[in-house]
């Protein structure tokens, strides 16, 4: 057995707004500088809170106070007085866990029910307290239980105990169990600061429902792979084990939500990837991947026991986190617990870790070797040049081209396929590398698509060829921008920023926008259903002397452009009216020549063949199309340098 892992550690990602609800222990324990210090860490995490938020502070002891009876937006205003409020407070009296913990509940359902949250956001109960129950509910069973009933799948409880009094076991089930974390604050000075501390961790929700799928059935032993919340600056690690003999990649489908986007990322994982990369570096763990599991198998472990039904339930766990901190050389918290409370137990710590590792723990323990045979090929690549020198350029095509033999000019080509007349006209545009051509421009729908060229290596025969290096697509309305270069993709939407690379197979939905990458070949847009782009990825062999990996676009004529379409492509949209005839030998007798008349002009087209790569990738299927000369004038409105723009994101200025 293999172990793997996946971890997701997105960026740029905009934050979830969150509703929270910070419900303090103010009993008379708190008096002095625990509360004085819990005060001043409230300032500063109040100040933090983002205007899409929405909060309320409740203050407990015997009795359950409330700043304010609902969720109250997070305006300057209102922080400034709910930080006043808390500075007034007179830690006294008993504590009321139970009544405090419901009254939060209770708040946050009921601004749900009626409809004032976001339905994209998160909702969070903070609690912080020092001491156990005194007054109301006692029986901390009982707490757990009402707290649990009332609170649902959709809030998040994190608890914060203050000092050696308090009942940190008890924190510590409760924010277990409803997917929250406790954490204990030792009453020393710098208070404040710990409080403040573990609020960052949960302040920035970044994403919700994320869970990580790994389809194949080889994959046994995950741990968590759900998880409600991701909070900035955490990072999810799943991991599992798998048979290396049945498998040579792992899959594995990461989805979530973020603020404005819904999330499905693939991977691929070569399962000789990690060997690779950890032979590579000499200070690394071989078993670094095998502990990791370990590791996080056995939190999982702990958390369930301080949720244990049963004290035989318990003990069961606690041997399983035993036998597998012995195996894996963890230490854990359970070691001095274990010896103080369950003695019986105390011979396995005593234990030296079993010599052979085969003697206690079959599975966990692999032959890391992979067996040559399952060696994909394109591990060892070899340096053979891809023929795809090719350029491609920007085509409107139907879908079925017929095949025939040819060979192709490299400068960005076109191929209009009129539907009407069923002819494909080509033609190219010879440029230079950097400028930007406009492809379509549609004010009336707000879609932009330009491209920039980047030129080969060096010049070929006293010519130096030119592709198309980087598509911008802008989809106004939706004000997404999405960049497509060689590297990666990347999209935009309002003040986030997503970035995918050809490596990943991947789908990001950003409102009407859906982008999928497959993986170093298409990428795909779509706009609802109505409209959709390709955009295949041509990569040459990195040596050669003149060849730049480039893009093709396709964009299928069934999209729905407003009649006001211009550009390169845009305009053909509405289709011109040609006339094709007097079909005779050209010079070279492989291409006849003929005569098109095409808005009130005659043009002399020849006859060629181009490529479409979108089957193909790497030798493309011919298509027969009518080649129109210089830069396709007369064919295209004015002329090619019309058709430049300053931005990616330029729309066409008409003259
Ligand atoms: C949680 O879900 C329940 C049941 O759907 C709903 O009544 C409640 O309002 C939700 N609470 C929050 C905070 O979203």
């Amino acid at each position: 057995m293999d172990i793997l892992s996946t971890s997701l550690l997105p960026d740029n990602l905009d934050p979830i707004p969150k509703n929270i609800l910070f419900v303090i222990d103010v009993s008379g324990s708190m008096w002095g500088v625990k509360m004085k210090q819990t005060v001043e860490a409230m300032k500063t995490i109040l100040d933090d809170l983002r205007a899409e938020d929405h909060f309320s502070v409740i203050d407990f002891n015997q009795n359950v106070r409330t700043w304010r009876n609902d969720l109250i937006s997070a305006t300057k205003t209102q922080v400034a007085d709910a930080k006043k409020y808390i500075e007034k407070i007179q830690p006294s009296g008993g504590t009321n866990i139970n009544e405090a913990l419901l009254r939060a509940i209770f708040i946050l359902n009921e601004a749900n029910n009626l409809g004032l949250l976001d339905p994209n956001s998160v909702s969070l109960i903070i609690l912080v307290s020092d001491g156990d129950p005194t007054v109301g509910e006692l029986k901390l069973s009982k707490i757990q239980k009402n707290v649990k009933e009332n609170i649902q799948d959709n809030i998040s409880l994190f608890s914060l105990g203050m000092g050696f009094d308090v009942d940190y076991d008890f924190l510590k089930r409760l924010s277990n169990e409803n997917r929250g974390i406790a954490q204990r604050i030792y009453g020393n000075q710098d208070t404040s600061s710990q409080l403040k501390k573990f609020y960052n961790q949960v302040s920035t929700p970044l994403l919700r429902n994320v869970q990580f799928n790994y389809p194949h059935t080889s994959v046994t032993d995950v741990t968590q792979n759900n998880f409600h919340n991701y909070f900035g600056g955490s990072e999810i690690v799943v991991a599992g084990k798998f048979d290396p003999a049945k498998l040579d990649q792992i899959e594995s489908i990461i989805t979530a939500t973020s603020a404005n986007t819904q999330l499905v990322l693939e991977t691929l994982a070569q399962m000789d990837d990690l060997q690779d990369f950890l032979s590579k570096d000499k200070h690394a763990d071989p078993d670094f991947t095998r502990k990791l599991w370990a590791y996080l198998t056995i939190n999982q472990l702990l958390a369930e026991r301080s949720l244990a039904p049963t004290a035989a339930a318990k003990r069961r766990i606690t041997r399983s986190i035993l036998q597998m901190s012995l195996d894996h050389h963890i230490v854990t918290p359970l070691t001095s617990l274990v010896i103080e409370n369950e003695a019986g137990d105390e011979r396995m710590l005593a234990d030296a870790p079993p010599q052979d590792p085969s003697c206690c723990s079959g599975a966990l323990y692999y032959g890391s070797k992979v067996a040559p045979d399952s060696i994909p090929s394109w591990v060892h690549p070899s340096p053979t040049p891809v023929i795809s020198m090719l350029a491609q350029g920007a085509q409107v095509l139907e879908s079925t081209p017929p095949p025939h033999v040819m060979r192709v000019e490299n400068d960005p080509h076109f191929i209009i396929y009129l539907p009407k007349s069923q002819k494909n006209i080509c033609f190219n545009i010879d440029s230079e590398p950097g400028k930007i051509l406009n492809l379509v421009s549609d004010p009336e729908s707000g879609i932009v698509i330009n491209g920039q060229l980047v030129g080969a290596k060096k010049p070929n025969n006293g010519k130096l060829s030119t592709y198309f290096g980087k598509l911008g697509f802008y989809f106004q309305s939706e004000d997404v921008k999405i960049e497509i270069s060689t590297e990666t993709i990347t999209l935009s939407g309002g003040s986030s920023t997503f970035a995918l690379s050809w490596s990943d197979t991947a789908q990001v939905m950003n409102q009407r926008v859906q982008i999928s990458v497959k993986k170093e070949k298409v990428v795909t847009i779509t706009l609802d259903k109505e409209m959709s782009f390709s955009v295949l990825l041509h990569r040459v062999w990195k040596k050669h002397p003149i060849n730049v990996d480039f893009l093709g676009i396709y964009i299928p004529p069934t999209n729905k452009f407003s009649p006001h379409a211009h550009g390169l492509i845009g305009q053909f949209m509405q289709e011109p009216k040609i006339h094709i005839f007097n079909e005779r030998p050209g010079k070279d007798p492989e291409k006849p020549e003929a005569s098109m008349e095409v808005k009130g002009q005659k043009l002399i087209v020849t006859r060629g063949l181009q490529k479409d790569y979108r089957r193909d990738l790497v030798f493309g299927t011919d298509v027969t199309c009518w080649f129109v000369h210089n830069s396709g004038k007369g064919f295209i409105d004015g002329h090619y340098k019309d058709y430049f723009v300053p931005q990616l994101y330029s729309f066409l200025k008409r003259p």
